[in-house]
């Protein structure tokens, strides 16, 4: 039997540690059968002790891999391991997608542009406010916030349980950005057109606090990263205060696309029917 090194058939991966859990293989998978492409995208678990090595054998080029996504716990050690990082993922020290090009590993990160592309797509004109509430400084906040700052926004206000956090990401990502307790919203949420949940707060689940989201105009957005479940306690929150949700599947879904389209060559689209499969899976496997 031909091996796809010789039949030149794509294949790209995920690797994470624990991995069982990603749905990447159903959104990729999904992309290149309704395309018609020949290629694969499969996952693996990399111990922490064994990504040094494994993205050695990426960039010997003996494992047939074009490339593949990076996620929890070796986002960071990918944008140190990498050849060549581009500057969104350098300045955040984390990359979550991986490609080959000449026997180099090239990164970038891609979360940042999932989370915008998810509000462009879901509600247009979201980002016609200036100001943005952010809730959370962990390693997922990182991307929205370096996003939230590109995309223009004049203030955005970090909140934490730990404020030392806040305030790191503060130096981080610089001029907009201000740090805040979390016993800071009553004040903040009225010049606020958009609200963020980055914690862990109500996944699976897990308790989340009751927020004043009564105190936002009406017409804000207010959207959550987790999105099992899909509705999440904040959202409901927000809904009850009348206001715009924006659930967190659709950033999953839209960070995909660039990777595929580096290693596949074709631009997917995130459609429903994608949504509706991914959604399938939650459900069966929460
Ligand atoms: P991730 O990479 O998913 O963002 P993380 O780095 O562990 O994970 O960050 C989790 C975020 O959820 C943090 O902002 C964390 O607050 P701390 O920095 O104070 O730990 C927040 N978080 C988790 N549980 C929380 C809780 N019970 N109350 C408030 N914030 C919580």
């Amino acid at each position: 039997m031909r091996d796809s090194r010789e039949t030149h058939i794509p294949r790209a991966f995920v690797v994470g540690y624990p991995i069982k859990h990603s749905r990447s293989p159903i959104i990729h998978g999904y992309w290149l059968n309704q395309l018609g492409l020949e290629g694969s995208y499969e996952k693996h678990a990399v111990a922490p002790d064994d990504f040094t090595a494994f993205v050695a054998k990426l960039r010997s080029g003996d494992t047939g891999y074009v490339g593949g996504n990076v996620t929890i716990p070796h986002k960071e050690a990918a944008a140190r391991l990498a050849d060549h990082v581009d500057p969104l993922a350098e300045e955040l020290g984390a990359a979550n997608t991986l490609w080959l090009a000449d026997r180099e590993v090239h990164a970038t990160n891609t979360d940042g542009v999932g989370f915008i592309s998810n509000l462009d797509a879901e509600r247009p004109g979201w980002d016609a406010t200036e100001v943005a509430v952010v809730l959370g400084a962990g390693g997922a906040s990182r991307a929205i916030l370096q996003s939230l700052r590109d995309r223009g926004f004049r203030e955005i206000h970090v909140l934490n349980r730990t404020v030392g956090r806040a305030r790191e990401l503060v130096e981080r990502f610089g001029k907009p950005l201000h740090a805040h307790p979390i016993d800071a919203l009553p004040e903040l949420l009225p010049n606020a057109g958009l609200f963020v949940n980055t914690t862990s707060l109500g996944m699976d689940g897990n308790e989340a606090p009751v927020l004043p989201f009564e105190l936002m105009r009406q017409g804000s957005v207010v959207t959550d990263i987790v999105y099992v479940p899909l509705q999440t306690p904040f959202l409901d929150q927000a809904k009850r205060a009348g206001l715009d949700t924006v659930d967190g599947l659709g950033m999953l879904l839209h960070q995909a696309l660039p990777g595929f389209e580096k290693w596949f060559g074709v631009r997917p689209q995130v459609t429903e029917a994608l949504r509706q499969r991914v959604l399938a899976d939650i459900e069966a496997l929460p």
